[in-house]
């Protein structure tokens, strides 16, 4: 198969590694790719902002199934124009992307569908938010409603931090995102990431992963995109995965496809493990970043079969193999992030920090006059596979110790709750 692959993070890296081992492979492209993908796929300048220029690109070259990574380019429509010219593709329709690309289309399926997440109301105004505000409290969630970069969502303790960011989200600061409001209930418990590809009928359990999403050590400070993730999930047992596939999963499915808007890709749930169950957070309808380095690391099967029996239809016939093993990956960031990150440092060393069982992806690198050099906020994700969460850390932070950027910074304690768990010889 010719493959192209839509990206240029470490989780498209991560997914260009794992597709290089398929049989079924004959050329891989990337677009825009980064440093790291080169090393696998041939990387095509193409704007994928674009679907006209991607469908031609694909025409022009014979490639026969797309893979997308982020989100932007789904809920934009690109996997549409790609059926509409006859090209499979690996990700949902822009109406199924709605999972992701409308908080409020997701609670309102919930509602329809009795899938458990915390209650919520919908507004399209600050006056009406507000008064509901007043009637319901602190603490509480504000969110706007469409993508806003992991940025659109405020755990309000006070009435005036919620009525603030009700403020903030109908200012436009997220363009459209910000239209529409949705507050919700605050959850309290352990969350969870939980992937599962989906054909439109059937979702296969691909893996469970958590993340540290603050930037700084304790999980403390600003939110980021995740500066590191391990997998499994210790909060995620198989008791766990059967309930959360028979009351979110599988409703899901069925309520998109009786919308006529059946979701074929990846669902990503983001879960609350509460005292009462599981409960959903919210849905990405992609891979999570950097979530898909560890799954990829555990991976023992083919995944363009995987991918392509998702398209195909036909993952109630398939199933899916992983390594015994954890693993673990820290994100290594440039100075100032999640602000402003400073770009150009040159990063030396990290080829020959790779070693069994360690691989080191690219998330924000460029080359410039024949050097690595930072490109972006998350840099590298420095990824191990261990017999515990706990080597699978002392195995990345052993190949970050080689790895020479100065300019460049990390959280030292990923994995924490796993591995205090594994010190103490508990389970969740
Ligand atoms: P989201 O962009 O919806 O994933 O939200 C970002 C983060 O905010 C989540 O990963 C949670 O840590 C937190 N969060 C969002 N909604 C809630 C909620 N209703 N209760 C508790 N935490 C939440
Ligand atoms: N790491 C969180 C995400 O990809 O959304």
């Amino acid at each position: 198969m010719k493959v192209l692959l839509i990206g240029s993070g470490g989780r498209e890296h991560a997914l260009a590694w794992k597709l290089t081992a398929s049989p079924l492979l004959e050329r891989l492209y990337a677009a825009p790719g980064n440093p790291g993908i080169a090393k696998h796929a041939e990387c095509v300048e193409l704007d994928i902002r674009d679907n006209g220029a991607v469908v031609d690109f694909c025409r022009d070259n014979g490639v026969d199934f797309v893979v997308v990574g982020p989100e932007a380019p789904l809920v934009a429509g690109l996997a549409d124009d790609l059926i509409a010219a006859g090209i499979p593709v690996f990700g949902p329709t822009a109406e199924a992307a709605q999972l992701e690309g409308s908080k409020g289309f997701t609670k309102d399926l919930c509602a329809a569908y009795g899938i458990p997440t915390a209650a919520y109301a919908r507004f399209g105004d600050a006056t009406h938010a507000k008064d509901y505000l007043r009637k319901v409290g602190t603490p509480i969630v504000i969110k706007a409603d469409g993508l806003a970069a992991g940025k659109g969502v405020t755990i309000a303790m006070t009435e005036d931090e919620a009525f603030a960011a009700v403020d903030d989200c109908f200012s436009g600061i997220f363009g459209d995102a910000g239209a529409e409001v949705v507050i919700e209930e605050l959850l309290e418990g352990e969350e969870a990431s939980f992937f599962c590809l989906c054909d439109g009928k059937t979702a296969l359990p691909f893996g469970t992963a958590q993340d540290h999403k603050r930037v700084g050590e304790g999980d403390t400070g600003p939110n980021t995109g995740g500066m590191g993730a391990y997998s499994p999930a210790p909060v995620m047992s198989p008791e766990m995965i059967s309930r959360v596939m028979g009351e979110i999963i599988e409703p899901t499915l069925k309520g998109m496809e009786e919308k006529g808007a059946p979701f074929i890709g990846v669902l990503y749930a983001g879960l609350m493990i509460t005292d009462e169950g599981p409960k959903l957070i919210e849905y990405n309808v992609r891979f999570g970043d950097p979530e898909c380095q560890v799954l990829m690391l555990r991976l023992k099967d083919d995944l363009l079969s995987l991918m392509k029996g998702a398209v195909d239809g036909q993952l109630a016939h398939m199933s899916v193999r992983w390594s015994d093993d954890a693993a673990l990956t820290v994100v290594m960031a440039a100075k100032g992030y999640p602000g402003t990150p400073e770009k150009g440092s040159v990063i030396r060393g990290s080829e020959a920090a790779t070693a069994e069982g360690v691989e080191i992806f690219h998330a924000g690198t460029a080359l410039k006059d024949g050097e690595l050099v930072a490109n972006g906020g998350r840099v590298l994700n420095v990824t191990a596979l261990g017999s515990t969460v706990t080597e699978a850390r002392d195995k990345a932070y052993d190949a970050i110790g080689r790895i020479d950027w100065p300019e460049g910074f990390c959280r030292r304690d990923i994995g924490w709750r796993a591995i205090e768990r594994e010190a103490a010889g508990t389970k969740p």
